[in-house]
């Protein structure tokens, strides 16, 4: 008896042992996948692994997470590219990239892409298809900016949603002063104000839904020197330090869901990723909060950024096929309803905004559809491959008006100089 024990746990053992090498090697290929972690983005791409790998027991797929900020990310990304490393297979890639990265990646289409991409909202895959008309990624999630807002608290102060960035303003600092009495922590309204691309897709949005254009028309015309461009960025260098924390200019996305998490805001910017986290936390009851348009200018039109992420493969990975075959996978209609129900990721398949599932565990995905839809780009279609410096210029000079630096006239002058010496763009209004 003792001895077959013996027996038994020896074997157990040379199999935990050796069964790790082979486990390896029973392994025809392996792909490595770059993807982002706010939220819960990587859970559920390591999720949609293990799904992938178990259809396709040949392929082993590794999941490395990426910084949380776009230009950190990019300049990851970049160093692998200049180096033509092999080493990352499938990559993550912004909405506003494939200007820039189309010549490191594949086109999809080659690889089967084109019996799926008819199920795709065709805005993006437009924006992800170049002038050759090579599919350079394939949609995995979008994005649009989004208020959140505390239900609890505006019934409290007898208060509507705010419609326009003046009321978000009162009734942000109503309820802040009132909440401070007893919780000093307690902030009006928090977003993200970091000198990165967060930044850029915040001051679209001021500027965009106050009539103020979006810095580069899509005929391309600089035309971010205007009024109401500027009544917005000094109204937001307002916020800082009053409605919002002084530390607003060093917050992206995590930053202020944090604050928010905690029951400690009473509006939050941020994108659709934060609600699925929301119901989740203990500081208020999922009835409490609600998500809404953002506010617009007195004379303009809510304007969401357009975000989201798609998925390229790498022009210097080793095994194109089994790589563009995982992106697809990822990209199914299978992954997207997983990763919107157990996320909140907008799903870029657009009959799943009809999904039972799907609009149970998001039932603003179905109240806020035209948001989605119809979200503002950023200009990164006409400024191409320019399009991450002219976002740098802007962010810089918009932090500095929010630091209290520069004052917004300047700023925006200064913007204007700056992208046309870039791009060699003309002047207009918008
Ligand atoms: C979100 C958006 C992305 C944007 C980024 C900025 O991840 O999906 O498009 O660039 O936020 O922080």
């Amino acid at each position: 008896m003792m001895k077959k024990l013996l027996v038994v746990t020896l074997s157990l053992a040379l199999i935990m042992f050796f069964g790790v090498s082979n486990v390896q090697a029973d392994y025809e290929v392996e792909l490595t996948i770059a993807g982002g972690a706010v939220g819960e983005e990587y859970e559920t791409t390591v999720k949609a692994a293990e799904m992938y790998m178990e259809e396709n027991p040949d392929v082993y797929v590794e999941v490395i997470d990426t910084p949380d900020s776009a230009d950190e990310r990019m300049s990851l990304y970049l160093s692998f590219f200049e180096a033509q490393s092999p080493e990352v297979d499938v990559y993550q890639i912004d909405v506003i990239w494939p200007g820039e990265l189309e010549d490191h990646l594949l086109d999809l289409n080659e690889y089967g892409a084109q019996d799926y991409v008819d199920e795709h909202f065709d805005h993006i895959i437009e924006n992800n298809t170049n002038v050759d008309g090579e599919l350079v990624v394939m949609p995995w999630f979008t994005d649009a900016g989004l208020l959140y807002y505390r239900q609890d608290l505006l019934d409290e102060y007898d208060l509507d949603v705010p419609e326009t960035w003046s009321e978000l303003e009162e009734y942000a600092g109503i309820i802040m002063d009132g909440e401070r009495e007893e919780n000093p922590d307690f902030e009006g309204f928090v977003w993200q104000g970091d000198a990165y691309e967060g930044l850029t897709c915040n001051f679209l949005e001021w500027i965009a839904s106050n009539n103020g254009g979006s810095i580069i028309s899509p005929e391309g015309e600089i035309t971010i020197l205007n009024d109401q461009a500027q009544e917005m960025l000094e109204k937001a260098a307002g916020w800082v330090g009053d409605i919002s924390p002084a530390g607003a200019t060093n917050m992206m996305e995590e930053d202020a869901r944090a604050i928010w998490h905690d029951g400690n805001a009473a509006f939050m910017r941020n994108w659709p990723y934060a609600y699925s986290l929301s119901m989740e936390t203990d500081a208020f009851d999922p009835e409490d909060f609600g998500v809404a348009p953002l506010p617009a200018g007195e004379e303009g039109e809510p304007a969401g950024a357009l975000g989201g992420w798609n998925l390229g493969v790498s022009e210097y990975s080793e095994h194109p096929e089994e790589a563009a075959d995982l992106a697809l996978f990822m990209a199914s209609e299978e992954v997207q309803k997983m990763r919107a129900t157990d996320a909140s990721l907008n799903p870029t398949i657009d009959h799943l905004y009809e999904d039972e599932e799907v609009l149970e565990a998001n039932p603003f995905f179905e109240e806020l559809y035209d948001v989605f839809v119809s979200a503002e780009p950023r200009p990164s279609t006409i400024a191409g491959d320019n399009y991450s410096a002219v976002s740098s210029i802007v962010y810089s000079e918009a932090h500095s008006v929010l630091t209290g630096e520069q004052d917004a006239l300047t700023a925006l002058e200064y913007m204007e100089l700056e992208i046309q010496d870039l791009t060699g763009f003309e002047l207009g209004q918008p």
